[in-house]
């Protein structure tokens, strides 16, 4: 089993000297997603009856919901799947995503604006092929997912990151967008409600950002995957539902993976104009053909099942959320922004960096966590990995009793 240390320092792929042909050249900067490789550490950890307290995770804790689960059981047995269905998902499917699209942001949206893909992750990798040439810049507010600058290096573009500050609860303001707007800027690629902070941006700031990228001509990507997992007054929007004459420009890339507890299904999908939306069915017509049709009929059974098992997880995830958060506010040289959405804290430790502890220099926090763990049996997921330095992402997605002080 690797290491935690060196699941945060991973080499890039391409770095060994192997005998036999060259990897390609752009291998030498991609490293496998670190918050899945430590996702599978603490599995492999847990599977060992290991004490570590993982403060890690970045997925619902329940199971999938039966019905859910039913509805692929009787998938199998109908032979209509067993054979390849349409690049873009089963219609039914995508009808049921344009209905739960009008459902929860009011957005009338047709079937065909709609493509099912194999989660987030391969409608974002699609979308960026769809759009970027060489050289493209893509607006990135940072903290950001990791997987985002990986997917626009891949695609051709460049990442261009915007800092959020965590005075602004870690949103960036047009202004900010603004001053980092090349003539090469693209699109912009926004998380709200955003891992690893939090952040939701309001439908005022939303609309702001994205009437300022319609008079800049980008495309305005959002990830909400966090959509339904937003707290105390906040509330989760989408661009083209607050600036509907900006709709031509809009992609947006949901799936079943959070708010479902689907994530091992791999069920997402991405909604734009319809010469889009052709493009990326194109593309997944060669890729993947399509999502596999069991996932799909089971994400079906998800989106028409209502949201009272989601509601049920999100009021369940803000007692976490205010408990830990508590308990970070009294630690000395902790200072945390209390999420408004997702299910991770980001606090700042920068006041705890610089000394030594257990005689280990503690100068960022890749250290910091490395000595976390080994002091304190404690994992989290240091700042580094988001692209912010002097912070840690804390997981609240956790089983009952983990964030209970210990008699
Ligand atoms: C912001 C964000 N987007 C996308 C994903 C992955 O989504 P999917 O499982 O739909 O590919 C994650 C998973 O951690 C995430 O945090």
């Amino acid at each position: 089993m690797r290491s935690f240390d060196s699941i945060l320092a991973s080499l890039p792929a391409g770095s060994s000297h192997a005998i036999g042909p060259a990897l390609a050249q752009q291998m030498t900067t991609i490293t496998p997603s670190v918050t899945g490789e430590v996702d599978a550490w603490v599995k492999e950890l847990g599977a060992t009856g290991s004490p570590v307290i993982a403060l890690t995770t970045g997925e619902a804790i329940r199971n999938t919901p039966e019905h859910i689960v039913e509805a692929a059981v009787a998938a199998c047995r109908s032979e209509r799947l067993h054979r390849y269905t349409p690049p873009a998902g089963l219609p039914e499917l995508r009808e049921a995503i344009a209905a739960k699209t009008a459902r929860d942001s009011g957005r009338e949206v047709t079937a065909d604006e709609v493509v099912v893909t194999s989660g987030v992750r391969q409608a974002l990798s699609e979308a960026l092929v769809a759009i970027l040439d060489p050289g493209d810049e893509v607006l990135l507010p940072a903290p950001y997912w990791p997987t985002y600058p990986v997917e626009v290096r891949l695609a051709g573009g460049r990442a261009v990151t915007v800092p959020a500050a965590m005075a602004n609860d870690f949103k960036v303001t047009v202004d900010q967008l603004e001053s980092a707007t090349s003539r090469r800027t693209k699109a912009l690629l926004l998380c709200s409600p955003c891992n690893p902070t939090g952040a939701v941006y309001s439908p005022q700031e939303l609309r702001a950002i994205t009437e300022w990228a319609a008079d800049e001509d980008l495309w305005v990507i959002t990830d909400e995957i966090y959509e339904h997992l937003v707290y105390g007054s906040a509330v989760a929007s989408t661009p083209p539902a607050l600036v509907p004459t900006a709709s031509d420009r809009c992609i947006v890339l949901n799936s079943v993976s959070k708010a479902h507890a689907m994530s091992g299904w791999r069920v997402g999908w991405l909604i734009g104009p319809s010469r889009l939306v052709g493009a990326v069915s194109a593309l997944q017509s060669h890729a993947t053909s399509h999502a596999s049709n069991v996932a799909q009929a089971a994400a079906l059974a998800a989106l028409e099942g209502g949201l009272a098992s989601v509601d049920a997880m999100t009021a369940d995830l803000d007692r976490r959320r205010l408990r830990l958060c508590g308990s970070l506010a009294e630690l000395p040289g902790v200072e945390v922004v209390e999420p408004s959405g997702a299910f991770y804290a980001f606090p700042s430790v920068d006041a705890c960096l610089g000394g030594v502890l257990a005689g280990r220099a503690m100068r960022t926090t890749l250290e910091l966590s490395s000595v976390l763990l080994q002091h304190g049996g404690v994992a989290v997921v240091p700042g580094e990995v988001f692209g912010r330095v002097g912070h840690l992402r804390i997981s609240f997605a956790l089983p009952d009793g983990v964030l209970e002080p210990s008699s």
